[in-house]
C-alpha cells in the first residue's frame, strides 16, 4: 500500500494522505538554520545544532504523534468553525490533501469548505530564517470572511534544559512586540546575543505571546481559545512559555486569491549593539528590520525558492545516471544525495526519532556521512574534516562526538571506541580522491581544539593508525574499548546496572576485548595511507604502514577466520564472539563486509566464502540482517546488542549500512546479481509499495528495517539520519555504477546486473564533466574490456583528470567473463 507518489520531474514525493503510518519528514535549511518539517507541518527549528541553539519546541512522545509544528489556523468568521490546512493540530477531514516533500522545501495544500490553501515552507539561502508562504484561494462565488492564527512554541534555546529545568526557566521568558513582530528574547537581558522573532506580511488585528493565553487552560494545539473566540488576547509572556501567533483578519472576494508571508527567524547582535537605546533592555533591531521587511515580499519569496531549486539542481548535477531501474535513477539522481546532506548537516541529532538533546556530530559518523558528499560540495567538506580532526586527541583516539555549534568534543560521551579515529584515514582519503587536493594534509589542525597542539593532518592519520597499532590483545587484533562500528557490542563493560549508559559504563580491567572488525578497517585505512605517503614520496612510510596491514592481515587470517566466515571478536575472556562455537550470534555480518572491503581473504577464496555465508544465513527478503541466531536474552559480556528483543537494531536487525558493504564487496568479488539485489531490497523507493510494512518515508534510507526474527519483519525505524545513506550512494554509484574516484582520475569498472543493457551517466570530476555510456550485452555479467575517452582507445579502465571545464565523452564496453576466457 502507498501514501503518495513519486514527482520525478518535479524531483518531489507527493503526499496524499495526512495520516501516514509515522510522520513523514523533510529538512528545510542547508547552511546553518535548520527545521524538521513534517506532512502535517508538525517539527521544530534550530540554528546549527539541534540542543544549544533551539528556536521552537517539540514532544517526541506526545500523543497524538508529531505535536508542535509550524501552526496555521483558518477560521470562517461568519459560522465560527475553524481548521487546520495542513490537518494537524485539529485534524478536521479536509476535502482534499496533499503534502510535496520537495528538496529543503515542503507544500501542504488542501481544501475545506470552499477554501483552498496552500503553505510553502523553506529556508531561503545565506539567510536565518524560515518563510511559510500561505496562498489562499476562495473557490465560491460568496465573499468570505476569515481570520488566520499563526502558531510557533518558542524554546528556550537550550533544549535540554528547555525540557527539563522548569524551577528556572518558568521564570525567564521574555518577549517584545513591535510593528507587529512578535521576538522572543529570553536570556538576551544577560549573555545571549541572540534573538527569534516571527513576522506576518499583514496588518495584524492581535497577536499572543503567551502560550496559556493562545491556548486557554487545559486545551491542546487542536482547539486553542483564541482561535475559538476568533480573537487574540494580545497576550504578553513574562515566564512560563513564551508563544508567538499573529491574528490576521481579511475578506476574500469571490474567486479571489491572497498570499500571507509569515516569517520565523533567528538573529545576533554583536556584543555593543545589543540594545537601542544602549541603557535600556530594548533589542535593537536595526540589523533585522530590513532583512524582515525585505522577506515579507512576495518576490523575494519567489525568487528566494527559485535561488533554492537552482542551487538544487546544480549540485544534484554532479552524479546523474540513467539506468533500466527506475528506484536506482530516482534514488541517486535525486533522494539519496539529498539525504546525503542531511546527514552531513544535522549528523544524527534531529529528526522524528532522534530529539536533537543527546547527540552532536559523531566522530564516525561524521567521517561516513562525508563519503557521500564531498563530491557535491567539497569545500564545506574540507572544513567539516578540519573541524572533526581538530577535536582527535593527541593520543589518536577520538571523542566520540562533538558539538557543531563549540565544534568540542563532547566529555559526558568521552572516548575509547577504537574504531573511531580510522574513519578520519578513510574520509581524507575519500577527499583526496575526489578533490585531488594534497594540500589539505598541510593544514595545521589542533588535538582536543587547543590550538597549541596544533600539527598537520597528516600527523593526525598517522596518529589514527597509530592508535590501534599501540592498542591490540591477546591475539594481535586490535583491542575494541567501549566498542567499534556496532556500539553495541560491549565486551568489556558488564553492566548490570538498569538504566546504565552501554556507551559509557566503565570498562573492566582495562579490556581485553579484540575486534575483528576493527582488523579489516586498519587494513583498508593502513592501504589508503600507504597510497597517500607514495603520493607523496614517504617510500619510507609507506612501506612501514604496508607491513603493518600486512601483519594485521595475517593475523586476521590466523586468528579471526571461523571456517566459512570471519569471526566478529574476542570477547574480555578470550572466547570467540560471531563463531559457529557460539550458541548464538554465530555470524556477523560487519566483519564480512569490512574484511573483504580491506581485500582480505580476495585471493584465497575466503572473501567468497565469507559472502556465501551472508547468502545463506543472514539474507531475507527484506535486507541482511546483522547476525544470526538472534540472541534471545541479556548477556552482560556482550552489553546492549544483547538488550535488543530478537530482531531489532543490532540484535539482527537488518542494519541497513551494513548491507552497502556486503554489496560493495560482492561487486569488488564480481557477482553483479547479487551486489544489485542487495541494494534493491532495502531501496526505500522499491519498498514503497510496501509502505504498510515498511511504515518510513519511501524516499530515504532508514537506518534499521526489522529483522526475520522480530515480531514487525520489514518494519523500518529511525529514518533519515543514518550512515547508509552515505554507504548506499558509494556502493552504488563507485561499486554497482563503477565510477570511483581514485587518485589518479576516475575509474570506469562497473558490475551491473546481467539483464541490463548498460547505463549512461554524467559525472564532474575535479571540474570537468565525463558522459559516461557503458554497453553490455544483455544477460550476461562481466567486467569492462574496452574503454574509449573522446573516441581514444585507453589503457586500462582509469581515465587520467581532464582540463577543468572540459567535457569528456566515455565509452566503456563491458564483455561477459565467458567471452573473455572463451
Ligand atoms: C543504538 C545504536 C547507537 C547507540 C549510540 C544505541 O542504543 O542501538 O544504534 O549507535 O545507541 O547512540
Ligand atoms: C548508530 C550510530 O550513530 C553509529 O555510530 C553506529 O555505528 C551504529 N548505530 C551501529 O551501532
Amino acid at each position: 500500500m502507498r501514501y503518495g507518489h513519486f514527482d520525478d520531474e518535479r524531483r518531489e514525493y507527493v503526499i496524499s494522505q495526512p495520516d501516514t503510518p509515522l510522520p513523514w519528514i523533510n529538512y528545510l535549511g542547508m547552511e546553518g538554520y535548520f527545521g524538521i518539517i513534517s506532512n502535517t507541518a508538525g517539527g521544530y527549528s534550530f540554528l546549527s545544532d539541534a540542543r544549544l541553539r533551539r528556536l521552537t519546541r517539540y514532544r517526541y512522545n506526545n500523543v497524538p504523534a508529531d505535536a508542535g509544528g509550524r501552526y496555521i489556523y483558518i477560521r470562517d468568521d461568519s459560522t465560527g468553525e475553524y481548521w487546520s490546512p495542513t490537518w494537524q493540530p485539529t485534524q478536521t477531514a479536509l476535502e482534499s490533501y496533499e503534502c510535496r516533500h520537495g528538496l529543503s522545501y515542503t507544500t501542504i495544500a488542501s481544501t475545506y469548505n470552499g477554501i483552498r490553501a496552500e503553505t510553502l515552507y523553506y529556508v531561503p539561502l545565506g539567510e536565518t530564517l524560515e518563510v511559510w508562504r500561505l496562498r489562499l484561494t476562495n473557490l465560491g462565488d460568496e465573499p468570505r470572511e476569515l481570520s488566520l492564527f499563526s502558531s510557533v512554541e518558542f524554546c528556550l534555546w537550550d533544549a535540554q534544559d528547555d525540557a527539563t529545568n522548569f524551577q528556572r526557566n518558568f521564570s525567564t521568558g521574555e518577549v517584545e512586540v513591535v510593528d507587529g513582530v512578535i521576538y522572543h528574547k529570553t536570556e538576551y537581558r544577560e549573555r545571549r546575543g541572540h534573538f527569534a522573532y516571527f513576522a506576518c506580511s499583514e496588518p495584524l488585528a492581535g497577536f499572543d505571546t503567551s502560550r496559556d493565553a493562545f491556548l486557554g487552560p487545559y486545551r491542546g494545539w487542536d482547539r486553542p481559545l483564541a482561535v475559538e473566540r476568533g480573537t487574540a488576547g494580545n497576550s504578553v509572556a513574562n515566564g512560563w512559555s513564551p508563544h508567538g501567533s499573529h491574528h490576521v483578519r481579511l475578506t476574500l472576494g469571490p474567486r479571489e486569491e491572497r498570499e500571507v508571508v509569515f516569517l520565523l527567524g533567528y538573529w545576533e547582535n554583536q556584543p555593543d549593539m545589543k540594545f537601542d537605546p544602549p541603557d535600556s533592555q530594548i533589542i535593537d533591531k536595526r540589523g533585522v528590520r530590513p532583512v524582515i521587511e525585505h522577506w515579507l515580499r512576495a518576490e523575494t519569496v519567489d525568487d528566494g525558492l527559485e535561488q533554492l531549486r537552482a542551487r538544487w539542481s546544480e549540485l544534484l548535477s554532479t552524479v546523474q545516471v540513467e539506468t533500466p531501474d527506475s528506484h536506482t535513477n530516482r534514488m541517486i539522481n535525486t533522494w539519496n544525495p539529498y539525504q546525503c546532506v542531511a546527514t552531513f548537516n544535522i549528523g544524527r541529532s534531529a529528526s522524528s526519532f532522534e530529539s536533537g538533546v543527546d547527540r552532536g556530530l559523531g566522530f564516525r559518523d561524521t567521517n561516513q556521512d562525508l563519503l557521500g558528499f564531498i563530491h557535491a560540495m567539497p569545500e564545506r567538506a574540507r572544513q567539516r574534516l578540519l573541524d572533526v580532526a581538530s577535536t582527535q586527541l593527541a593520543n589518536g583516539g577520538a571523542y566520540h562526538q562533538y558539538q557543531p555549534l563549540t565544534k568540542r568534543g563532547n566529555d559526558s560521551i568521552g572516548s575509547g571506541f577504537n574504531d573511531d579515529p580510522l574513519w578520519l584515514v578513510l574520509s581524507v582519503a575519500a577527499y583526496l580522491k575526489e578533490t585531488g587536493d594534497v594540500a589539505i594534509l598541510d593544514e595545521l589542525v589542533p588535538f582536543d581544539s587547543d590550538p597549541a597542539t596544533a600539527s598537520p593532518l597528516l600527523d593526525h592519520l598517522r596518529r589514527s593508525v597509530r592508535y590501534t597499532l599501540d592498542r591490540r590483545g591477546p591475539h594481535g587484533l586490535p583491542l575494541i574499548g567501549r566498542a567499534d562500528w556496532n556500539d553495541c557490542l560491549n565486551l568489556n563493560s558488564f553492566s548490570e546496572s538498569p538504566g546504565e549508559s552501554f556507551q559509557t559504563a566503565a570498562i573492566r580491567d582495562d579490556g581485553n576485548a579484540e575486534s575483528v572488525f576493527i582488523a579489516g578497517q586498519f587494513v583498508l585505512a593502513a592501504d589508503e595511507l600507504a597510497a597517500i605517503g607514495l603520493r607523496l614520496g614517504h617510500t619510507e612510510d609507506a612501506a612501514e604502514l604496508r607491513e603493518w596491514s600486512d601483519a594485521m592481515k595475517a593475523a586476521v587470517v590466523a586468528h579471526g577466520w571461523d571456517g566459512a566466515w570471519f569471526l566478529r571478536a574476542y570477547d574480555d575472556a578470550g572466547h570467540p564472539v560471531g563463531s559457529s562455537t557460539n550458541d548464538e550470534g554465530q555470524i556477523y555480518i560487519e566483519p564480512q563486509g569490512m574484511c573483504v572491503l580491506a581485500g582480505i581473504g580476495l585471493d584465497d577464496g575466503r572473501a567468497r566464502r565469507s559472502l556465501d555465508s551472508v547468502s545463506e544465513r543472514l539474507s531475507t527478503r527484506h535486507g541482511e540482517v546483522l547476525l544470526q541466531p538472534a540472541y534471545t536474552r541479556y548477556r552482560p559480556e556482550l552489553g546492549e546488542i544483547s538488550s535488543y528483543p530478537p530482531g531489532y537494531k543490532e540484535n539482527a536487525g537488518i542494519f541497513c549500512q551494513t548491507n552497502a558493504w556486503i554489496m560493495i564487496a560482492e561487486a569488488m568479488t564480481g557477482d553483479a546479481g547479487a551486489a544489485f539485489e542487495y541494494y534493491r531490497r532495502i531501496n526505500p523507493s522499491a519498498r514503497e509499495d510496501i509502505s504498510e510494512v515498511h511504515r518510513c518515508e519511501p524516499y530515504v534510507y532508514a537506518q534499521m528495517i526489522a529483522g526475520r526474527d522480530a515480531a514487525t519483519p520489514g518494519e523500518a525505524k529511525n529514518s533519515w539520519l543514518t550512515g547508509t545513506a552515505a554507504w548506499n550512494f558509494v556502493a552504488m554509484t563507485q561499486w554497482i555504477l563503477g565510477i570511483r574516484p581514485e587518485h589518479d582520475g576516475l575509474r570506469i569498472d562497473p558490475v551491473i546486473p546481467a539483464a541490463w543493457p548498460g547505463f549512461t551517466a554524467t559525472r564532474r570530476f575535479r571540474g570537468a564533466t565525463y558522459r559516461i555510456r557503458v554497453r553490455k550485452p544483455v544477460g550476461v555479467t562481466g567486467r569492462v574490456r574496452k574503454l574509449m575517452v573522446d573516441g581514444v582507445r585507453l589503457d586500462g579502465i582509469v581515465i587520467p583528470p581532464a582540463a577543468p571545464g572540459s567535457s569528456v565523452e566515455v565509452d566503456a564496453t563491458v564483455e561477459s567473463e565467458l567471452d573473455v576466457a572463451s
